[in-house]
This record gives structure tokens, sequence and C-alpha cells, in this order.
């Protein structure tokens, strides 16, 4: 089976100064998944290497440079998927880990549960190999002042670079079409402390069944979380595709994939008047994505194996 491999870096409303580095680091994971499923590696470790890249950029809200929650500290929760079982691994509410996503996978691999938080998933973390870092290690010097902006004026999107919210995500499919989802983020920006949003929470922000496909979102989490649309997107692509905003004048001519990933889209606009984006593999490894915020960052590769990134 050929690979597939779509990964996102937030759907929010990204300033042009900040297009470059946004497209330069879906390409860069991009890279890192690719070359893992080229040589035949399996789609978690795809996903896993992917989401690190972004996580270690701070121009994405995942990991290093995520926004702080009042408290001035970053908060972050992760998750992988499998496609095949149905199985999860989730971890919210870290506060000393550089990269969420390998604690994700090592409860997606080691634990009974699919889902601990803050100081029982460090823990975990810490007893499977996991170096702990300094709360501090995590802050970036762009978000403690936006931050400090937002303690001595009022909260607002511009003192983030008109960064509300973020969230990175993957979805891979290997050569034996296996299909992982995965989710990496910060969260909302001056959010109380220990708010989790939709994105490690299964079905939510992320969800893979492979008789359907894998879908990981980016948006207002409280939004998301309402109708609860990665699963949503996948059950979208059980069905025969109706594309929302077709008419005469512009017939549709997307794929249904993107059909899908639209009809998601449209159904947070509709319902709960919200702002996001998604990134999904339907069963065959075709990608799709949508976003009604005025950028998304994604990166996808293409048929003939070369990367498209776009802002
Ligand atoms: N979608 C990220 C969050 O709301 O936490």
């Amino acid at each position: 089976m050929k690979p597939s491999l779509i990964v996102h870096g937030g759907a929010w409303d990204i300033p042009n100064e900040a297009v470059e580095a946004c497209k330069s680091g879906c390409h860069r994971a991009l890279a890192a998944g690719w070359s893992i499923l080229t040589r035949g590696g399996s789609a978690l470790d795809a996903i896993e290497a992917a989401i690190m890249v972004l996580e270690d950029d701070p121009v994405f809200d995942a990991g290093y440079g995520s926004h702080l929650n009042l408290d001035g500290r970053v908060e972050c929760d992760a998750i992988v998927m499998n496609g095949a079982t149905l199985r999860a691994g989730a971890a919210a509410g870290l506060q000393r880990v550089k990269n969420p996503i390998q604690v994700a996978r090592k409860i997606f691999e080691n634990c009974p549960h699919m889902m601990l938080v803050a100081e029982g998933a460090e823990r975990f973390a810490k007893e499977r190999g996991i170096q702990l870092c300094k709360p501090e290690d995590l802050v970036s010097e762009a978000e403690r002042e936006a931050w400090s902006k937002c303690k001595t004026d009022k909260h607002a999107a511009a003192h983030h670079r008109g960064h509300e919210q973020g969230t990175v995500g993957a979805v891979a499919m290997d050569r034996a079409g296996n299909l992982f989802a995965a989710i990496s983020t910060g969260g909302t920006c001056c959010k109380a402390p220990g708010r989790v949003g939709d994105s490690p929470l299964i079905g939510c922000g992320c969800y893979a069944d492979s008789e359907a496909g894998g879908v990981s979102c980016t948006g207002y989490g409280e939004a998301i979380m309402k109708i609860v649309m990665a699963k949503t997107a996948v059950d979208l692509l059980r069905q025969p595709a109706t594309c929302v905003d077709a008419s005469p004048a512009a017939p549709c001519d997307a794929s249904t994939a993107n059909i899908a990933a639209r009809e998601a889209v449209h159904l947070l606009a509709k319902r709960t008047h919200a702002t996001g984006g998604l990134i999904l593999l339907d069963r065959e490894g075709n990608p799709g994505f949508a976003f009604n915020t005025p950028r998304m960052a994604y990166g996808y590769v293409a048929l003939d194996g070369n990367f498209v990134t776009a802002v």
C-alpha cells in the first residue's frame, strides 16, 4: 500500500510575518514523518516524529512556546489514536514535558488506561524513561511577553500575534495500511489552570477508524467538543459525499475527503458559530482539509511524492 501523510500547524489568523515559518515547520514535519514511511516504518513512528518537529518549533502552540495559562505556565495536552483497534493514548495538563506526544504514545503502548492527566501522567512518563524538564523550560520569551500584556491590559488575540488558540496535528497511513491520527497542543492562551480542550479527547480533537479515516482538528476547543468534531468528520467519510457549499454556479468538484472535511467545518460554524479547521486521511489514504479561519498551516504528501505546504 502507498503511504500517506498530512500535518497541520493550527487554524488561526496567521500574520504575514509568520507565514514562512509556519510553512517551513509543516515542511520539516512532513520530511520527518515521510522519511519513516518511505523506509517502511510505521504510521505511529511517523506521526510521532512529525508532531515532535512541530512541538519543538515555537511558532506553533504546542510543546516549547505554547500559550501560557492564567498562572503564567504552559500546560500541554496530546493524543495518538490507532484506527485498527480504536485504542488511544492521551495525556492532559502536562507542565514538565518537552514533547507531550511522547507521553501520549507511552500511554497508548504501556498503560491499561487511555488517558492520564497532570502529575499522574508526568509520573507515568518519568517511570517509562521520559525526562521531565522544568516548567519554565517550555516558556518562550514571546509568549511570556504576550501573557504580561494580557495581564496588564486585558486578554486579546492581538497580544498573541492574532493567535488565540492553536494545535498541531498529523494523520498517517503506512505501507501495511495502519492508520494513526494525533494532536498536540498548549491549548488556549490565558486559559484557567487545569482547563482541558478538545485536543486530547477521543472523538473531539482526534479520531481514527481504519474503516473510514483519521482526523485531527484545530480551533476553539470548547466549540469543537460540542460537535465531537473528529468523530463527526470520520462518520461523514462513511456516507456518500454531499457538497454543502455547492451551487449550480459553482458545482462541487472536490474529493470525497475534502467534502467531508468541509462539511465538518460547516457544522462547527452552523451549530457553535466558532472557527476552526481539520485535516484528514480517508481509509484509502486520500488527504482532505478544511478551515473557516483566515488561515490554516498545513501540508501533505501529494500522489507524486512532492510535499504540498500552504498557509
Ligand atoms: N484546540 C485546542 C484547544 O482548544 O485546546
